[in-house]
């Protein structure tokens, strides 16, 4: 945690099915991490509620209807056109069709794509209407449905167009998770372990003692891990909502060398959670040369990621890569601000990075971590 973050505390409670209810004073929105929850959507939030679902045309069919009552329903192609201009004009359309007012409420019922899109369209309909987050993908639950960021890919980049809308409850089922296909869950790891060394080391202990576990699937694992990230990610956006004190830009760990992975490879082969486990190792082994990691914990860190089946290294040159770095918002009159680990405490974002050093750590190859050599996906 931050220097700040003893002035934020989450409130942590068990609800009557067991369910994991966490609030943070200052923060608008309440998370519920459970079983089953999408059919006591009324009791959770204490409303008698009828949303308008937006879902994509996977988690639609799969989930659409156990939120019970509802408004309507939008079904965005899935993948990042789901989160095009054009998609989520199809949204408004509907919204439109359906006789959305003010008082309505959007429920977001899928990954990341979904949420971010929905999310949009609840942040300007009729400027600003209620959000219920469902996420149905780790991605989503560990870290996207969390903290109020919407937006929308244009043409020319990712993300380039946004607004900060906090939903009113994010209601995280970890049953959904059952359903996701191996590469797209594995990429939801990537960001738990971005919380295990960037903010709490603990958690990373917790993360290797049950990767067995977490990667069956087991729906009481899948509890606490998505608990303990979401408190994490209240926590720390409720010290810096709109990214302005830096304490947001800790959830980073691992994404500027990530993003720029993303970017070099058309935003294809690249998948967002694999660039992160490969930035973070990147920023790993950087901070060893700062001296702020020993090298026993960064081969655990690759260790870890690697019994995700997450890959370790970045496989594309440096030279196509750095134009994709020099374009990020943490770069700043050319020199990195990187966000590094520290042994045994919480990551720091620092603008006195060499790029020369960077550019080491991206291109040092790991022979081995416990013996056996390793490519990108070991
Ligand atoms: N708003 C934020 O703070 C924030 C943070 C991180 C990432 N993001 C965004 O999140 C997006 C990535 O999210 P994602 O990884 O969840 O991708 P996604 O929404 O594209 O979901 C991945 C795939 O899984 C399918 N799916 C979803 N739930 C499923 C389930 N339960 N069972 C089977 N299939 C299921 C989807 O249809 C999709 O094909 C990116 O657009 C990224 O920019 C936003
Ligand atoms: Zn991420």
């Amino acid at each position: 945690m931050g220097k700040n973050a003893r002035q934020v505390t989450v409130r942590t409670e068990t609800g009557e099915q067991g369910d994991i209810r966490l609030r943070c004073g200052s923060f608008p929105t309440g998370v519920v991490v459970g079983r089953g929850l999408l059919p006591r959507l009324n009791s959770l939030t204490g409303r008698d509620e009828c949303p308008f679902v937006v879902a994509d045309e996977i988690t639609g069919p799969l989930f659409g209807d156990y939120p019970g009552k509802r408004k309507g329903m939008h079904l965005l192609p899935r993948g990042e056109k789901g989160k095009s201009l054009s998609s989520i004009g199809g949204i408004y359309a509907s919204l439109a069709g359906c006789g959305m007012e003010r008082t309505d409420t959007i429920l977001a019922l899928g990954g990341g794509v979904t949420g971010d899109a929905a999310g949009f369209a609840a942040a300007t309909w009729m400027r600003g209407i209620r959000l219920i987050q469902c996420p149905t993908t780790l991605l989503a639950q560990a870290d996207s449905a969390i903290g109020g960021k919407t937006g929308a890919n244009l043409p020319e980049g990712k993300n380039l167009v946004g607004a900060f809308h906090p939903a009113e409850w994010v209601l995280s089922d970890v049953e959904c998770l059952r359903s996701q296909k191996e590469e797209d869950f594995r990429q939801g790891l990537a960001e738990a372990v971005k919380y295990g060394a960037g903010e709490d080391w603990r958690f990373l202990s917790w993360l290797e003692e049950n990767a067995g576990p977490i990667l069956r699937r087991d729906c009481g694992v899948l509890l606490r891990l998505v608990s303990e990230c979401s408190r994490m990610k209240l926590t720390v956006v409720s010290e810096d909502e709109r990214e302005q004190t830096g304490a947001r830009a800790r959830l980073n760990l691992g994404h500027t060398v990530g993003h720029a992975l993303e970017a070099a490879s058309g935003f294809g082969r690249w998948k967002h959670g694999d660039a992160v486990a490969a930035g973070m190792m990147v920023a790993a082994r950087l901070a060893l040369r700062l001296g702020e990691l020993q090298e026993n914990t960064v081969r655990r860190i690759g260790r870890l990621l690697r019994s995700f089946g997450l890959p370790l290294t970045p496989d594309i040159p440096w030279e196509e890569t750095a134009p994709y770095l020099a374009m990020d918002k943490k770069f700043t009159g050319g020199s990195p601000r990187l966000v590094i680990p520290g042994e045994g405490k919480p990551c720091r974002l620092r603008d006195d990075i060499p790029l020369s050093l960077l550019r080491e750590a991206y291109e040092e190859r790991i022979a081995a971590l416990d013996g056996t050599s390793l490519s990108m996906y070991s």
